[in-house]
């Protein structure tokens, strides 16, 4: 969620590029065409392969390729290199060890992960950074590297189904990134003055670990971070471990439950650690900068009440510990981390603490499968904390809505499902997103309304998303009208009108 002045920014209104969704990109099918389809000497009979050509049978079978490489991407209609076909990943283990001044890691990243073709060699994406050595199963590896694209070539080909372990070593000193969904900012690993923290979405965790980075390949994580112990670390995830050598501190942080990559966070800071149990059991621990702790300790004090409201409104907080690490220096912006939210001091107040903890269900659990879809995370926190003030702060949601309605006026203003790359974190994936879900409840009433979210967030936990399904809930569930009204709201190039107020603001989480 952004401070206000750069949601204030509106946009020229592009035409959607049209999805390439989850297709081989151009580049993926001529290494696919071009590839043989040999395992072993012998040929492949190729059943699984949809674009075997028979080319295979004319090598010689001594110097003949097994398998096929895997994709270098996995056709995302605004970020079509991102992520890489031919493995699934299951589990990461990242350990770093960080000098913040001057901004150094030596690391390793092992991943496991599952071959889903047989694999003569695949791709990983990692930006800047020098890779030391790659290990396949324990054996070397060769690799090489083009742009974003780290390629491995294994000793001997992974076949289909196979689980294999890759083990990346590398060094130097991660840098952010600019990316073209996130013009205001750089994003990924960020270091000032020796404080890191990372800020990835969408692309920039492959500026401090390799990896198949697309929400659509969620896996679970175990960070391992050695610091010196002048500094805290904290990451994604519980703390398991924390052991004390040479005045380097080592602590490791385990995310047991589905992770994509966006969301993965390392921060190293002078903060202080402060937890608080919940009633229920859940931990909570937020990470405050000593020189505003008060002033931080106040804004998060509403934390444990904004994670009971959405668990009322969608089901059980998705993970096993909450907090927030907070930025000594105004950002522009907060982002959802998963389990570790990152707020700075401008973005403390409660419009924001609610809306990053309202992405742990939507965004972080319930994830969209394609970048181009990110109204369904935008739209749905934008709502569901208008819905949080209504309930706790005693705000008017219809005021909410007429302000944002006469914001997406702007005849400038791009629908939420037609913004172009430029455009991800648009105003409209957000107000006009919010719009979206405010015009649905009113057409189907509260308690529809709520059976809608909660059954769009538990037909999607830990798992990947799109407005397809969400429009099928809506039909489903309500009727077709509903289903074209939201379809209105997400693709007109004129706004719908909006819905006359709802009287009074009621109290959804009454609800069974
Ligand atoms: N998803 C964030 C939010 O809660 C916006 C993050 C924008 N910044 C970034 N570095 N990607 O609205
Ligand atoms: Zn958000």
């Amino acid at each position: 969620m952004f401070g206000n002045d750069i949601v204030m920014g509106l946009p020229m209104s592009k035409q959607k590029r049209t999805a390439n969704r989850f297709g081989l990109g151009v580049a993926a099918l001529a290494v696919l065409v071009a590839g043989a389809c040999v395992v072993e000497g012998k040929v492949d009979e190729g059943e699984n392969d949809p674009l075997r050509d028979g080319t295979a049978s004319s090598l010689p079978a001594a110097v003949a390729p097994s398998g096929y490489p895997g994709a270098p991407g996995l056709g995302d209609s605004f970020y079509p290199q991102l992520g890489n076909g031919g493995y699934d990943v299951l589990h990461y283990a990242i350990q770093l060890d960080v000098d913040p001044i001057p901004n150094t890691i030596q690391a390793q990243t092992t991943i496991i992960a599952a071959a889903t073709q047989d694999l003569s060699a695949f791709n990983l994406d990692l930006a800047g950074l020098t890779v030391e050595s790659v290990l396949v199963n324990d054996n070397d590896a060769e690799f090489s590297r083009q742009d974003t694209e780290l390629t491995i070539t294994p000793d001997a080909t992974l076949l289909q189904g196979e689980e294999f372990s890759t083990k990346v070593t590398y060094s130097g000193s991660p840098m952010p990134l600019s990316d073209p969904g996130v013009p205001f900012s750089e994003i990924g690993w960020h270091n000032r003055e020796g404080l890191i923290y990372t800020a990835s979405e969408p692309s920039g965790s492959m500026s401090w670990f390799p990896s198949n980075n697309h929400p659509t390949d969620k896996a679970t994580f175990e960070i391992q971070i050695t610091v010196p112990s002048t500094f805290t670390a904290a990451a994604s995830g519980v703390l398991v471990n924390e052991t004390q050598s040479a005045r380097r501190t080592t602590t490791t942080w385990q995310m047991d439950d589905p992770m994509a990559t966006y969301l993965t966070a390392v921060y190293v800071g002078d903060f202080e650690r402060v937890e608080n149990r919940q009633a229920d059991g859940l931990l909570i621990r937020d990470y405050v900068p000593r020189e505003h702790f008060d002033v931080v300790v106040d804004a998060l004090a509403e934390t444990p009440q904004m994670i009971e409201y959405f668990e009322g409104i969608l089901g059980p907080y998705p993970y096993a510990v909450y907090g927030s690490v907070v930025m000594p220096f105004p950002l522009g912006y907060a982002l959802e981390n998963q389990t570790l939210s990152l707020p700075a001091l401008d973005t403390i107040d409660p419009l924001i603490v609610a809306h990053e903890i309202s992405h742990q269900w939507i965004g972080n659990s319930s994830t969209v499968d394609d970048w181009s879809e990110i109204w369904l995370h935008e739209g749905f926190a934008t709502y569901l904390t208008s819905m949080y003030l209504a309930e706790h702060h005693g705000q008017d949601i219809n005021e909410d809505m007429r302000r944002n309605y006469a914001f997406m006026s702007e005849p400038a203003a791009v629908a939420p499902q037609q913004i172009s790359q430029g455009q991800l974190f648009d105003a409209s994936v957000y107000l006009r997103g919010a719009l979206t879900l405010h015009a649905l409840r009113q057409f189907v009433g509260d308690d529809l309304f709520t059976t809608i979210l909660r059954t769009h967030y538990q037909q999607s936990i830990n798992a990947n998303t799109n407005t397809a399904e969400f429009l099928a809930i809506v039909r489903r569930l309500a009727n077709q009208e509903a289903a074209d009204l939201v379809e209105q709201w997400l693709n007109n190039a004129l706004m719908p009108p909006l819905p006359p107020p709802l009287t009074p603001p009621p109290n959804l989480n009454q609800s069974p």
